[in-house]
């Protein structure tokens, strides 16, 4: 099995590396590759990923991505966003799960405000809102499969305002029915509070790309902050794992960042690979640490990065040799 694996910047540094570990503990039959990329390397050279780094990344069965700082230049694309285009992952799942809430936000990942599709004049800033069938389709055919192994299915939409989002809300509608998936929709200012006041009533969560990256960030609220959230970016070939949070410039370097988010990626990635049983042990060793009141500082312990995971992987060792 091969892996590919992009630190990226920032926390990327910290937090990717005990989650490689944790790889290759649960998973020796794993080759990893190294891409590097983002806004280091695009200050040494000029690239923050090349066509070459995109074709390796097509090679890997999965990929553990970290995060990458946006440079303010206006001409740099995303190597996030290039990505997600290029290898097709037009699923963002990002589970929200904690004491208070278990839920998935299910956000279209390759269209929407972030198509590309961008006009600055000297006085006029334009960002086209692109909404396709096929891609409205999709991405509420992946809703509604989670939703029938789950409970229901949420549409968050702005179809009071936005003619795009008519079409991607009918278009929902239509595949949750024909599914017999039990569905209501909402508007997505309405839903970013609803989500915090009434966890509960939630369970996926289907919306566009800028709407459903916003939701995400709130959700995280109810379950501790951005350390914790992991997140899959899964295509029809490719599927890409991260964090929620980004490179977290204002703490990089200083040992203080949570690795769960990545940690769970790092599960996601297992899960989608097959093998649950090892994503389970992953998901257990962090539970046993946070219930032993070992915890990084967000969550209002004192355990740098790197006690954290070693604390985690000390715990997966000992549930491996236990079986
Ligand atoms: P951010 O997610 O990096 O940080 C937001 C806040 O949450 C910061 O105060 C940070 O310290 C905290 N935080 C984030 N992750 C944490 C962790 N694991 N443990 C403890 N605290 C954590 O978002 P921000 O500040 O808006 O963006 C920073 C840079 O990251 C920007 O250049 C942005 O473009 C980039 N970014 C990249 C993403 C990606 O590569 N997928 C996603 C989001 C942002
Ligand atoms: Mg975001």
């Amino acid at each position: 099995m091969k892996i590919a694996v992009v630190e990226g910047d920032g926390i990327g540094h910290e937090v990717i590396p005990p989650v490689r570990e944790m790889l290759a503990m649960l998973r020796p039959d794993i080759e990893f590759f190294e891409i590097e990329a983002g806004y280091g390397r695009w200050q040494r050279t000029g690239d923050a990923i090349t066509d070459d780094d995109i074709a390796a990344l097509r090679t890997a069965d999965a990929i553990l991505f970290g995060a990458i700082t946006t440079p303010p230049a206006p001409d740099y694309q995303s190597v996030i966003v290039r990505i997600r285009k290029e290898l097709d992952l037009y699923a963002n799942i990002r589970p929200v799960k904690g004491s208070r809430a278990d839920l998935i936000v299910v956000r279209e990942n390759t269209e929407g405000l972030y198509s590309g599709i961008e006009k600055i004049e000297k006085d006029t800033a334009c960002t086209v809102r692109c909404i396709t069938r096929k891609g409205s389709e999709r991405i509420s055919r992946y809703a509604c499969m989670l939703a029938t192994r789950r409970r229901n299915l949420t549409i968050g939409h702005k179809a009071n305002i936005l003619k795009s989002d008519v079409f991607f809300r009918d278009i929902c509608m239509e595949e949750a029915h024909k599914a017999g998936v039990w569905v209501r929709e909402c508007y997505i200012d309405a839903l970013c509070l609803d989500v915090l006041l009434h966890p509960e009533k939630y369970d996926i969560i289907v919306t566009t790309n800028l709407f459903g990256d916003i939701l995400s960030d709130v959700a995280a609220y109810l379950v501790g902050g951005l350390g914790l959230l992991p997140s899959g970016n899964i295509g029809e070939n490719h599927a890409l794992f991260e964090p929620v949070h980004g490179s977290a410039p204002d703490i990089s370097g200083q040992d203080i960042a949570n690795p769960i988010a990545a940690m769970r990626s790092g599960s996601m990635l297992l899960a989608h690979l097959r093998d649950e049983p090892s994503a389970a042990l992953i998901d257990q060793a962090i539970e046993a640490v946070l219930g032993k009141g070992i915890m990084t500082r967000d969550l209002g312990g004192t355990a740098g990065t790197r006690d954290f995971s070693r604390a985690v992987r000390e715990e997966l060792e000992r549930l491996i040799r236990t079986g």
